[in-house]
């Protein structure tokens, strides 16, 4: 009987693009469905998108259209970036679907048949930017906990879930199953948190109405997270196919991956939903750290958000792929910085896996005219290498276990190091000339070859097009997506008398030193342009606004500029800027931006500009200085 594993995703809030973050969870679950199909297991893999609450619905009056037409645009970009990325994702939910709003009202049903809802009012604290409610202990400054944005005051009537009463079975299923929630030290964190005490959620809201309908009170729409957890369910058949339901939730492995920021509303309003409707729990809920850029936060108003289809440009999907799984022990927060991409993509992938590849495909070529032949005998360095190999499979297997995904990596790398170190030891360049060495020169051209099959099995599930094209230049005629471990637990898995196809690099290095030179010409302009300072009270007169973009549009005959019309608090203004390049005038509309408001009117295009925007000025990109929507239009900027 084959073993199952299902993993997931978060669904995706669609009120922005997809960034770097989103791409980090849906490659690592790619990866490990990947690495499971290796293993033998019939996987599932879900990823989709969150499209309700109270967010989506301001986001889409801000923009002006209808939240339906909101999730709409935005949720094909997820569905886009999968392909980019080369995720195999078995489905794509969406929480808008008929399937979805079926399951939610079933399961809440459930639950509400067991007693554990009831009626009340709720008053208190929301953040609209997390979607939570905040106890009033937790917010300093009436600013939420987690993001920091301002928190709202809500007092509404609402339906309630006895959270409170599973608290003790929860702890005690999370103390006698160890692997539920990981790493362990976020284990702990959530430990503690449960034993301050538990109290019962809000799980309805009524003052707005983008969400799924309550079915027993036709008034309330259910609270955007009960909603959306019960995706996972969704996905597998809860409410519609009891077959599948069996196979990948009650008789299955099931793993979901989330950010460290959501890990509670996963390890405790999940596995007690859960709980109350009767369901078995996730095997493992794994939170992982966030990404910063440059050593910075990614923001929006920063723009220094990294976009991933940017990265697959530059660097192609699988250094992309192999960088974000390599680069952070899966657990941690790290930096994605361009200087760190580039390094590992020319010291991992060119040097060592690439130049292991180059150098066995040009000797084989040299010394055999292309064809791996049989030799005879074994010697120590053989034996070393093959121990080796053995001892990385179970270290692969080991920190898979706890998805340990760049520690894998990095035992995988290990070996290809070994490999490239045995070139020199054995030095086939040498065998070559001795009399009678043919036969030791043919094992060591095989072990190469072995190694490098083998090698391109254990990265496939992060490189599945490279590993691909090894096995090519390696004339190897299967297809590598078909792949399984337990077949390459012996050593010896290609064929005599293969002939090698070497082709051009895999792996091409990235030029440092010319990205080096451009940058420090950079440097050089912009140091000769020092720019003179000024008094004080020559800034002053300088008056800036918050400017919210009620309109914008295209200036007729001009490609470079955009025709807005702002209200700076009690006034309205038209303002032309040349930012038709970097924005669709339509994203614009809503936003609040820094605004300079005593400028002397120009006519540009025969429009007159009543003011100018401020904006980041970089080589290739102005972004606007975006404002927190908290703050009204026509507040003064000092
Ligand atoms: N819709 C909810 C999840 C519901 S799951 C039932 C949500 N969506 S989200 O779009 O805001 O976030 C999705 C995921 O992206 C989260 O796991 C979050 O941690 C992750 N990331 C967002 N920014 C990130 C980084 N800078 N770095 C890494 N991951 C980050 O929350």
């Amino acid at each position: 009987m084959s073993k199952n594993f299902y993993v997931t995703t978060p669904i995706y809030y669609v009120n922005g693009e997809p960034h770097v973050g989103s791409a980090y969870t849906t490659v690592a679950c790619d990866v490990l469905a990947r690495y499971k199909k290796t293993m033998g297991y019939d996987t599932y893999f879900l990823t989709g998108t969150d499209e309700h609450g109270q967010k989506i619905e301001e986001t889409a009056k801000l923009k002006g259209i209808t939240p339906q037409e909101l999730v709409d645009n935005i949720a094909p970009k997820f569905k886009e970036l999968c392909k980019s990325l080369n995720v195999e994702n078995d489905d794509f939910i969406r929480t808008t679907e008929d399937r979805h709003i079926k399951a939610v009202q079933k399961i809440l049903n459930k639950v509400n048949d067991n007693g554990d809802i009831y009626k009340g009012d709720y008053e208190g604290l929301y953040c609209v930017s997390c979607e939570t409610f905040v106890p009033k202990n937790q917010a300093e400054d009436n600013k939420c906990p987690d993001c920091g944005k301002e928190l709202r005051t809500v007092k509404e009537e609402s339906y309630f879930f006895k959270m409170s009463k599973y608290q003790d079975r929860l702890l005690k299923y999370i103390e006698d199953n160890p692997n539920f929630i990981q790493p362990s030290y976020r284990k702990n964190e959530v430990i503690s948190f449960i034993k301050q005490g538990l109290t019962d959620l809000s799980i309805s809201r009524n003052t707005f109405e983008w969400g799924i309908p309550l079915e027993m009170d036709k008034n309330h729409v259910i609270y955007v997270w009960f909603d959306a957890l019960t995706n996972y369910l969704t996905a597998v058949g809860y409410e519609n196919n009891a077959e599948m339901f069996d196979k990948y939730w009650n008789n299955s492995e099931v793993v979901h991956i989330v950010g460290k920021d959501i890990l509670r509303f996963h390890a405790i309003i999940w596995p007690i939903m859960l709980m109350a409707a009767g369901e078995k729990l996730p095997t493992t809920i794994f939170a992982h750290g966030w990404w910063t850029a440059e050593g910075e936060k990614m923001s929006k108003s920063k723009g220094n958000v990294v976009n991933p289809h940017d990265e697959i440009e530059k660097y192609g999907i699988d250094p992309f792929r192999y960088f974000l799984m390599r680069e952070v022990n899966f657990g941690k927060d790290g930096d994605y910085s361009q200087e760190h991409i580039v390094d590992k993509i020319n010291a991992d992938l060119a040097n060592d896996l690439g130049n292991l590849l180059n150098r066995t495909l040009g000797m084989i070529q040299k010394y055999f005219g292309g064809v791996i032949v049989e030799g005879k005998g074994e010697d120590k360095y053989d034996v070393q290498i093959k121990e080796m190999y053995f001892e990385t499979l179970d270290k692969i297997e080991k920190e898979m276990e706890s998805l340990q995904f760049g520690k894998s990596l990095q035992a995988i790398w290990a070996f290809i190091s070994r490999m490239n170190k045995y070139i020199d030891e054995t030095m086939p360049w040498k065998l070559d000339k001795e009399e009678g060495q043919k036969d030791r020169l043919a094992v060591v051209m095989y072990n190469l070859t072995d190694a490098l099959y083998k090698v391109a099995v254990l990265v496939s599930p992060y490189m599945p097009e490279s590993s691909a094209k090894i096995w090519e230049q390696l004339g190897i005629k299967e297809d590598i997506s078909q792949a399984q471990v337990a077949n390459i637990r012996g050593w010896g898995n290609v064929k005599y008398n293969t002939t090698v196809k070497k082709g051009e690099p895999i792996f091409p290095r990235i030029e440092k030193e010319e990205k080096e030179k451009e940058e420090k010409k950079v440097k050089v302009k912009s140091k000769k342009k020092k720019v003179p300072e000024i008094l004080f009270d020559e800034f002053k007169k300088v008056e800036m606004k918050v400017a919210e973009i009620l309109e914008a549009g295209k200036v007729e005959g001009a490609d470079k500029l955009l025709q807005f019309k702002v209200s700076i608090g009690d006034e309205e203004r038209v303002v032309v800027s040349g930012l038709a390049k970097y924005y669709d005038p339509k994203d614009l509309v809503g936003k609040k931006v820094l605004f300079v408001s005593n400028l002397k009117p120009v006519k540009l295009r025969g429009v007159l500009s009543e003011g100018m925007f401020l904006t980041t000025v970089e080589k290739k990109s102005i972004k606007l200085i975006e404002i927190d929507q908290i703050i009204p239009a026509g507040t003064n900027i000092a």
